[in-house]
């Protein structure tokens, strides 16, 4: 049997404000480009399996387009060609840490820290849709309930990481 050589593409990201242009394999993973091309290593790796929404980072398509969450241990970097990417990396604050991960800061909401990449970039999306698309106070839990109920943290920091978030979204809510 003859082996099966694997394809490689020429892709163009910005990943965290930066462009770059780069051949990759089009079969590999996101996380792996992320940790073993470009030495971005806070986006975790824990299930690889698409469950655990560890591995989550927020791509758009444009500038002003709203960030989606994606899962990196299960898409292929070269199916993200033109794709705007933002990490854990790019998460920062005027004086070093964002008010996402200050919230997780007072609240205590995580132990390990192994799931905490994912928490904040799915608040990160959460805050950034409900400044554009506002719920109703009485919808918030659900729509918190709706961006980070299905991230796993095996030190079981569900709820604070929840009034955490909640915090931060009445913030936005109230403008
Ligand atoms: S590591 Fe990606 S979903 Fe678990
Ligand atoms: S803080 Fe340890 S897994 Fe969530």
């Amino acid at each position: 049997m003859t082996p099966t050589t694997t394809p490689y593409q020429v892709i163009s990201l910005c990943i965290n404000g930066k462009s770059l242009r780069h051949e990759v394999a089009t079969d590999m993973k996101l996380i792996d480009f992320l940790h073993e091309d470009l030495g971005l290593t806070g986006t975790k790796f824990c299930c690889g399996l698409g469950v655990c929404q560890a591995c989550t980072v927020l791509v758009r398509s444009s500038h002003t387009a709203l960030a989606e969450p994606m899962l990196a241990c299960v898409t292929p970097v070269s199916a993200l060609d033109g794709q705007l990417i933002d990490t854990v990396e790019g998460v920062v604050g005027p004086n070093g840490l964002a008010s996402v991960q200050q919230a997780f800061l007072a609240h205590f909401a995580f132990q390990c820290g192994y799931c905490t990449p994912g928490f904040v970039m799915a608040t990160v999306a959460l805050l950034a849709r409900l400044k554009v698309q506002p719920v109703h106070v009485a919808q918030l839990d659900e729509a918190i309930e709706a961006a980070l109920g299905a991230h796993v943290c095996r030190c079981t920091g569900y709820a604070r990481y929840h009034r955490a978030a909640r915090e931060l979204a009445m913030q936005v809510l109230r403008g």
